[in-house]
């Protein structure tokens, strides 16, 4: 029997950040050294969902590549022979399997979906939900869709994704099941979201907050320069902003998010960057009242992987990666064109 494949989308909307790291890059790599081997691993990059917002096209392309390279950076192995990179925009059949099951997906499931009635919220922030829906581009609206053929394609199990993304990977389901029960088994259906918790962890639900609001997450959505650590922030910058940081008039340090936010926020960064568990971490400043001791040292250790990832970047080989980005790509376009195939000949598009 082949493989089970693990599958996820790497966003490559902007820049990183520190929350983006820890929260998301960190995790999607460890999966992948955890997993290769067992699973077959596809680690792509949905830049057709890059513009289903206003985004500037005109650096959209170096973008994609830009953020690849930081994954590689941040160790994602593209020597494994069971990894998988590739964009979706250079495999058609994403596009094309993406007609086929919105005619299959129900007006009303999609309207359902949090994160384009949140999005058109921002975007418009007109009173009526109604108002803000008019002016959202149709491109949102089926962006699950685009989701649920990214999935079906390559008959994945596991799609490790945040729980914003959870009714999406359900809805995937929901899409494959009414299929399968009308047309055969044409799909093979992603694991239900309780079954991927459990195999991915990644519901530990890291939140890097920002360090000037640090009731709110760290999000380059939001103009906050000084709460957001940048990857591409210089290491001075970057500690600058640590020492900067908002904390509290409690006047002892103390690992809670209620009352201590800020103070919390550096204690989970220094953890995370340390590699010391949270538990070590607090016990070593529970109660301690410098708050500038505990910003030094945080400082310091921001300081430290901010000039160790940049190094990073900079040795990653652009020549081999691209090379190997079109040798998956190759690869992925046969697997999804069977795919594809397959559903046409079953819905009669096709003898
Ligand atoms: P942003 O809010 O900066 O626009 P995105 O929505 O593009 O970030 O998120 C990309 C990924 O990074 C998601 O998986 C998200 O869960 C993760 N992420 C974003 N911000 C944070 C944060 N502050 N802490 C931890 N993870 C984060
Ligand atoms: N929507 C995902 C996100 O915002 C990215 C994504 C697109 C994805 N297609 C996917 C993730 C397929 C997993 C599987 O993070």
């Amino acid at each position: 029997m082949s493989k089970a494949v693990i599958l996820t989308g790497l966003r490559a909307n902007g820049e990183f950040h520190l929350g983006n790291y820890l929260g998301a890059i960190r995790p999607i790599i460890e999966l992948q050294h955890n997993h290769a081997g067992q699973y077959k691993v596809n680690m792509f990059i949905p830049d057709l969902h890059s513009f289903t917002t206003p985004i500037d096209h005109g650096t959209l392309y170096q973008q994609t590549v830009n953020n690849l390279k930081m994954f590689v950076a941040a160790g994602l192995d593209i020597g494994d022979p069971d990894t998988y990179v590739y964009r979706q925009s250079y495999i058609p059949a994403h596009s094309e399997l993406t007609w086929i099951l919105s005619c299959f997906a129900y007006y009303g499931e999609l309207a359902r979906m949090t994160q384009f009635k949140e999005k058109a919220r921002e975007l418009t922030s007109n009173e009526s939900d109604e108002k803000n829906v008019a002016g959202t581009s149709a491109g949102l609206f089926i962006y699950p869709v685009l989701m649920a053929a990214d999935i079906l394609l390559y008959g994945a199990q596991y799609v490790p994704v945040g729980e914003d993304q959870r009714q999406h990977l359900e809805l995937t389901r929901d899409i494959a099941i009414r299929m399968n029960n009308r047309f055969g088994n044409l799909f093979v259906v992603p694991h239900e979201w309780a079954k991927q918790l459990e195999f991915t962890k990644l519901d530990k639900g890291i939140r890097i907050r920002s360090l000037r609001n640090p009731e709110k997450k760290m999000s380059k959505s939001i103009d906050d320069p000084a709460g957001t650590i940048m990857l591409s922030d210089s290491p001075e910058e970057a500690a600058k902003k640590v020492k900067g940081a908002t904390t509290d008039g409690v006047g002892s340090i103390h690992f809670d998010w209620e009352k201590q936010p800020g103070v919390t926020n550096l204690l989970q960064m220094l953890s995370l960057l340390s590699g010391q568990s949270q538990t070590v971490v607090n016990k070593a400043w529970e109660g301690r009242a410098a708050y500038s001791d505990l910003k030094s040292t945080v400082s310091e250790v921001v300081k430290n992987f901010i000039e160790e990832i940049q190094a990073k970047l900079n040795q990653v080989d652009e020549k081999s990666l691209m090379s190997k980005l079109q040798a998956d790509e190759t690869k992925m376009n046969q697997i999804a064109e069977q795919t594809l195939s397959n559903v046409q000949k079953s819905i009669g598009l096709r003898p």
